[in-house]
């Protein structure tokens, strides 16, 4: 009786330890599955629709951040206007989002939002365009273009093309074309320009604001045209500027083109997305076309896994970019940093 009551008790032990096992295997099995299918909700607060580089930055965010691929995204479309991209980012916080994507119009008012954020917890990233805020601590990092550099390629382009041609530094007179001011774009690529003008002794007509747009960069061509009849080169902040500026050339009677001692007027431009613009550049109605790569959706969404996972990716975070042309003699520019001279190659398109 003994003996088989000992043997119960044993086989009772058993199954309480096999069933102990199981049900922890269970449990992690279920955890892994539930941390697999973390749905990560994300608010981004887009700032407009202005050009094709914008739409296709857009497209790059949705298609990253879709429900495919783990995301919950609350997009909003701040028309233009800082003041709706301020309130999207309140109705972020309000629906407890777990991170905060901004790509803002301009780069000043946006502390105390931002204070906002971080005051509830929540990270953000900024994307494409930069904020100046008093606080760095008030995102959590930065990924988009280094807009400066852009402008110091082109211009180091524009100067190696008069260079070729024998143009004197003088005789290059220039009607600059800005994108929207105060936006980090607009910034970097003015002072590229600037600083170029006092390097080479160039001739700068104006400057006016086209604010990213084609029906902008028509108007504001057409304007200087009838203000300056020398004009020989026009330094468009977008692709979309330069697509109506060429119209308001062409409209005029002018010939757009390289072929500037022969009174061809030379557009050069920055992004190199826009279709019209590529063909342009093969025709060599654009000379040329600093890159500026708008795919952001797979960085934006590589940074929140990043974070997701516990680590820190870096603050700032630059994409590589080219040169397009179809001018095949300049296959290299070289640029001034601060560590020294640096060549960057030129892809000739034709
Ligand atoms: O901030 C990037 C700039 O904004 C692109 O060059 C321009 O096309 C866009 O609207």
């Amino acid at each position: 009786m003994r003996k088989n009551a000992i043997i119960a008790t044993i086989l009772l032990l058993l199954a309480t330890i096999s069933v102990a096992c199981r049900s922890s295997a269970v449990s992690e099995t279920e955890q892994e599955s539930t941390s697999e299918k973390k749905i990560v909700t994300v608010g981004f607060s887009q700032l407009g629709a202005e050009s094709d580089w914008r739409s296709a930055n857009t497209e790059s965010m949705l298609t990253a951040l879709s429900q495919e691929n783990g995301f919950n995204l609350i997009y909003k479309n701040g028309q233009q206007k800082q003041a709706n991209q301020v309130t999207a980012l309140r109705m972020f916080i309000q629906q407890e989002v777990d991170y905060i994507v901004l790509a803002p119009e301009t780069e000043t008012g946006w502390d105390f939002v931002l204070g906002e954020a971080k005051e509830a917890g929540i990270p953000v990233i900024i994307v494409d365009r930069r904020v100046a805020v008093d606080d760095s601590n008030l995102y959590t990092c930065w990924v988009g273009s280094d807009f400066a550099l852009e402008g110091k390629k082109l211009t180091a382009w524009i100067n190696a093309f008069t260079e070729l041609k024998g143009i004197d530094p003088g005789e290059v007179h220039i009607a600059h074309i800005q994108g929207t001011l105060g936006s980090t774009a607009q910034i970097g690529r003015t002072r590229g320009l600037n600083d170029a003008v006092k390097k080479y002794g160039w001739d700068l007509l104006g400057a006016k604001n086209g604010d990213f747009t084609e029906v902008r960069g028509r108007e504001v061509m057409a304007e200087f045209l009838r203000e300056y009849n020398n004009i020989n080169v026009v330094y468009c902040e977008n692709d979309n500027e330069a697509i109506g500026a060429i119209d308001a050339i062409e409209a005029a009677g002018k010939r757009v083109g390289p072929d500037i001692a022969n009174g061809e007027i030379m557009v050069v431009s920055f992004d190199g997305i826009n279709t019209d613009a590529q063909q342009y550049l093969k025709e060599g109605k654009i000379s040329c076309i600093a890159e500026c790569n708008p795919l952001h959706g797979p960085r934006v969404q590589a940074l929140i896994k990043t974070l997701e996972a516990g680590e820190t990716p870096e603050k700032y975070n630059y994409v590589q970019e080219t040169l397009f042309s179809s001018v095949p003699e300049i296959k290299v520019v070289t640029v001034d940093e601060s560590e020294g001279t640096k060549e960057y190659q030129v892809e000739i398109k034709r």
